[in-house]
């Protein structure tokens, strides 16, 4: 139990009865009704929050640097490169590069491939591929992480469709976190948008806590039912990041490699990804 007058545990500097006491009862409120609720570990202070902004800049750099260079031709250990290289001008670390295992400092996945594709020099784009860059970046121990869809060239009018709709299906996401609200509201409202569609949204793979990490708790679903999984509580941080199929959710794992996602039909898959901090009137992106 802390004092009323002690400090905070958040380090705000402020006594408990000033700063988080109110947070503390609305959070055990939540559990005695049978709600997962986040610990404090996982509640971001304005200091960790910076720090991820800080490494959201290095992050978003690097997707603008792809979006201005990719093209048919171009090969994904050239996206690979463009990343390394300017993650480590501006101060950072690939998060990716060596976690868990995996080779390359960011993950390319081209056409039915759902995640995790591994940049290689074999794998060159050509018109009518979508892909999904996905980077992660590290700064003064601070984690970003987020992904952008491109576009090749001259892309079927599906496969144009697929990207939009599942661009828009994170902003339904979005507008869906709100604080106090559950992580399963936010994940249904991505579900129902996508299955209007037509599409099916990938189930075994999904978002997560981020920020002191690269992958935290929560594990975060966009299959869920609403009012279900954790309660967003302010300074919550998490990613929005769906993996959307045009056909069918199931999907299989390359055996050779042991990393990269594959639709199991072969339809084309899409996902953008978005971090994001649970504020008092709803969310504050960080990375995007
Ligand atoms: N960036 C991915 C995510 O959004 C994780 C990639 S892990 C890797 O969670 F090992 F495949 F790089
Ligand atoms: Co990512
Ligand atoms: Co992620």
């Amino acid at each position: 139990m802390i004092g009323r007058n002690s400090p905070c545990w958040c380090h705000s500097g402020l006594k408990y009865k000033n700063c988080h006491e109110v947070f503390d009862q609305r959070i055990e409120e939540f559990r005695r009704r049978g709600y997962k609720v986040p610990g404090h570990e996982l509640i971001k202070t304005p200091e960790q929050i910076k720090g991820c902004k800080e490494a959201a800049e290095i992050n978003m750099a690097c997707l603008d640097y792809v979006g201005e260079h990719i093209g048919a031709g171009i090969s994904t250990q050239d996206i690979d490169d463009w990343v390394s290289r300017i993650t480590k001008e501006m101060g950072g670390i690939p998060a990716t590069l060596g976690y868990e295992g995996f080779p390359k400092s960011v993950c390319t996945s081209i056409n039915s491939q759902v995640c995790h594709g591994i940049p290689s020099e074999e794998d060159i784009l050509e018109d009518g591929d979508i892909i999904n860059v996905d980077c992660t970046t590290i700064f003064n121990g601070y984690y970003a992480d987020s992904s952008r869809m491109f576009m090749i060239g001259d892309v079927s009018p599906e496969a144009r469709k697929l990207v939009e709709d599942v661009h828009e299906a994170v902003n339904v996401g979005l507008r869906a976190i709100k604080p106090w609200k559950t992580l399963g509201d936010m994940g249904a409202a991505v579900n129902e948008f996508c299955m209007s569609k037509g599409y099916s949204v990938v189930r075994e793979i999904g978002g997560h806590g981020v920020g002191i990490d690269f992958h935290e708790e929560p594990w975060v679903s966009y299959v869920t039912k609403p009012d279900t999984e954790m309660v967003m509580a302010p300074g919550l941080m998490f990613t929005v990041e769906p993996m959307v199929n045009m056909g069918k959710a199931d999907i299989f794992i390359d055996a050779e490699n042991d990393w990269t996602v594959y639709t199991d039909d072969d339809s084309l898959s899409a996902q953008w990804e978005v971090q994001i901090v649970v504020t008092e009137d709803g969310y504050e992106p960080i990375s995007w």
